[in-house]
């Protein structure tokens, strides 16, 4: 895209060299030509007044003038109308693309992709409120760089709002602001690989692309069976695995709800292994009809690290999350964090605090919530109506739900089959560390599929789904 310019001239890199025996205007319009001819100047790029540079180049102003019309009857600039003197658009070179542009997707009728909240809800009015109101009342020292473990306000509010909702048992000096989730597990295993951890457990099936975090920690990733009730404690204690990496709350992608003895038997192996339990809270603030579960660090949080996300509540454009440390990793946390890039946007921050502090958070998690509800009783209804008998699990909390294809089912047919019909859906065996195709599930996510999509969706491949389970 051309530069435009508004009322100061643009600078362009020249340089002459007055001890050469060239004259001033040839290096000059070789300069332009070269500069045109690398891509440095582009299409439709404004070069400055003849004079302001003569000015910044301690040259006449007819020089310059001269060597523009020099350059102009070499196609190389074009001037239109009195208006200001560009950049030729037949004289440059077309720059390299960054990477090749990625082929259109498939415009889909009901994408049932999951961990994406409803883009279309995402409280934007707010939060251009929050920034404004965070750029007019910062102090100018807030605009330096601050705390790399991130902004005392928003630090106050986020331990406040975990311990309010969550019943975690934190203060804000063990809250680490991080851009999110991705950033926070990176800096928490390298932490505590540098204090000796070589091997983490992680949920099986479960997030695949945490085992690169892992090995760009210098950590083993091991995988640890999940069952109806939650991570297999057992199966873990086998591993000899110094950490674990959980979704206790919804666990990430069965659904499954950690049950409380496990819970129990989690903190107990913590203690007797002296491990740490890192626990991912992604999705735990839309709870529908279960009894709410608190955070498993408010039970250990000298042995918990709990993670927290604006990637789901709000939109994962904004990369905000923040880490509950136990008090004794807190300051290696940070020390992590001013290593990997001096702390999180101060503005951001600040505008995430006036958010909650506001209740303009709660009040769009409360409108969220209805909504999801409400996708997820259609889901049900749908299914119930088009591909009845399909078992459906994993409703408690968050919006994606696992369903069971009938046993036999070729998983990856049925999914290219929908696609076919422009229906997307995804499959369980991507989060499995084999890729077993079995059992043959689904993962249905209706974060970002409207209600009406949903219905359209399940329609159009009902019979693909199978009728019983
Ligand atoms: C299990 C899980 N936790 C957390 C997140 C959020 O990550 P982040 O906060 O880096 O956006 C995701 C993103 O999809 C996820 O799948």
């Amino acid at each position: 895209m051309a530069v435009e310019w508004s009322g100061l001239a643009p600078e362009v890199l020249i340089t002459l060299d007055r001890r050469r025996p060239v004259p001033l205007r040839a290096q000059l319009e070789d300069q332009f030509r070269q500069a045109i001819r690398s891509g440095r100047l582009g299409a439709g790029d404004r070069v400055p007044s003849s004079r302001a540079l003569a000015k910044a180049l301690g040259l006449s102003r007819g020089l310059v003038q001269e060597s523009y019309a020099q350059l102009q009857a070499e196609g190389y600039l074009v001037t239109r109308g009195g208006s200001a003197t560009r950049v030729a658009t037949a004289a440059t070179r077309a720059a390299p693309a960054l990477r090749p542009p990625a082929p259109a997707p498939a415009r889909l009728i009901a994408d049932f992709a999951s961990g994406v909240p409803d883009l279309a809800s995402v409280p934007r009015e707010d939060w251009a409120w929050a920034i404004r109101e965070a750029c007019r009342i910062a102090p100018n020292t807030d605009l330096n760089y601050g705390d790399p473990a991130g902004n005392t306000r928003l630090r106050e509010v986020l331990a406040g709002y975990m311990r309010r909702v969550r019943a975690a048992d934190t203060i804000a000096a063990q809250v680490i602001i991080c851009s999110g989730m991705a950033q926070g597990l990176g800096l928490v295993l390298r932490s505590l690989a540098d204090q000796g951890l070589t091997r983490a457990g992680f949920e099986d099936p479960g997030p695949v692309d945490a085992a690169t975090t892992a090995a760009w920690a210098g950590v083993e990733a091991v995988p640890v069976p999940v069952d109806d009730r939650g991570v297999d404690v057992a199966a873990l204690d086998a591993t000899g695995a110094g950490a674990v990496v959980l979704t206790p709350a919804h666990q990430w992608p069965t659904g499954v709800v950690l049950a409380p003895e496990r819970r129990l038997a989690l903190v107990d192996w913590a203690a007797r292994r002296q491990a740490v339990i890192i626990e991912d809270d992604y999705d735990a603030e839309f709870r529908y009809d279960r009894d709410p579960v608190g955070a498993l660090q408010g039970l250990a949080p000298d042995r918990v690290v709990a993670f927290g996300t604006v990637s789901k509540s709000l939109a994962p454009a904004l990369r905000l999350g923040w880490i509950v440390s136990p008090p004794d990793l807190a300051a290696a946390l940070a020390r992590a964090k001013q290593v990997t890039d001096r702390g999180s946007p101060g503005l951001d921050q600040l505008a995430l605090a006036l958010l909650i502090e506001t209740g303009r958070y709660d009040r769009h998690l409360r409108r969220m919530r209805a909504e999801y509800a409400a996708r997820r009783d259609v889901l049900i209804e749908a299914l119930a109506e088009h591909a009845p008998g399909v078992r459906l699990t994993g409703l408690a909390a968050g919006f994606h739900a696992v369903a069971h294809l009938q046993p036999g089912t070729a998983e990856q047919d049925v999914i290219r089959a929908a696609r076919s019909r422009s229906v997307g859906l995804y499959g369980m065996s991507a989060h499995r560390a084999d890729h077993a195709p079995d059992p043959p599930q689904l993962v249905l996510g209706f974060g970002n599929t409207s209600q009406r999509a949903i219905r359209t969706g399940i329609a159009l491949v009902s019979d693909l789904l199978g009728n019983r389970c």
